[in-house]
């Protein structure tokens, strides 16, 4: 298969898993609005639904996002605003069996996690590539304050070691090779680890590291996954 193709067939697939996702979609609620590709399928879907009638709020989880609702036609709120949501629908890079994921790839993953923690159920949408047995081949984003770089790098090495892992870290860089800055002001290293055996243990601890602000790591906050393949759409939890 040529690359077109693959890059063709993953965004029919992530299409079918956002629209289906819209269908979720009540009257009356409060969501949360993911970022990414697969997650902008969900909003062009949901906006369509908008304009039929069906009245929501939404809460984007990044400039992108909010910048696609309102072109969409779908009315937007704040967390200060609406701080308790029913449901956020959001991509995710990696999706064990546990439904415990990696986010990030995007660099939207601190807003992605508030938001998510403040919604009752999130949904997952992905094409079926994103599911694995074992996080962490997808490198881990971790969200760092500018200031105190080296020692917080240094430190989040050290963290690892001590975990038993192995890989590096990478300073995301942005296309024009600027260093990547996310919504926030922050700067993301990627964690190349391979495989996270006990994604608990490392999510909690990274929490512990001054100069971290969020990692990728979502753990207990999906309850549900719609994930899109080749023979159909597989739905997961609710
Ligand atoms: C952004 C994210 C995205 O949801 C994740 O990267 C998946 O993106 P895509 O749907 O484009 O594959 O976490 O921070």
């Amino acid at each position: 298969m040529k690359m077109n193709d693959e890059a063709f067939v993953s965004d029919t697939l992530k299409r079918a898993a956002g629209e289906r996702a819209a269908a979720l979609v009540t009257d009356g609620m409060k969501l949360g609005l993911g970022s990414g590709s697969t997650a902008a399928h969900f909003v062009a879907a949901l906006g369509e639904r908008v304009r039929e009638g069906l009245q929501v709020v939404g809460v984007p989880t990044s400039e992108a996002t909010r910048e696609q609702a309102e072109r969409e036609g779908i009315p937007l709120t704040t967390l200060d605003e609406t701080p308790e949501l029913d449901l956020t629908i959001d991509g995710a890079d990696e999706i064990d069996e546990d439904l415990r994921l990696i986010k990030g790839g995007g660099g939207a993953h601190l807003r992605e996690k508030i938001v998510a923690s403040a919604s009752r159920r999130m949904i997952v949408i992905a094409d079926g590539s994103k599911r694995v047995q074992t996080l962490g081949r997808f490198p881990l984003p971790i969200e760092v304050v500018p200031f105190g770089l080296r020692a917080t790098e240094i430190a989040i090495t050290k963290l690892v070691e001590s975990l038993g892992l192995e890989g590096e870290l990478r300073l995301r860089k942005a296309a024009d090779g600027s260093t990547y800055v996310t919504d926030g002001g922050h700067y993301i290293l990627d964690a190349h680890l391979g495989r996270i055996d006990k994604p608990n243990v490392l999510a909690s601890t990274l929490n512990n590291i001054p100069g971290v602000v969020e990692h990728g790591l979502f753990i207990g906050l999906a309850t549900g996954a719609i994930l899109a393949t080749g023979e159909g759409l597989v739905e997961l939890g609710q």
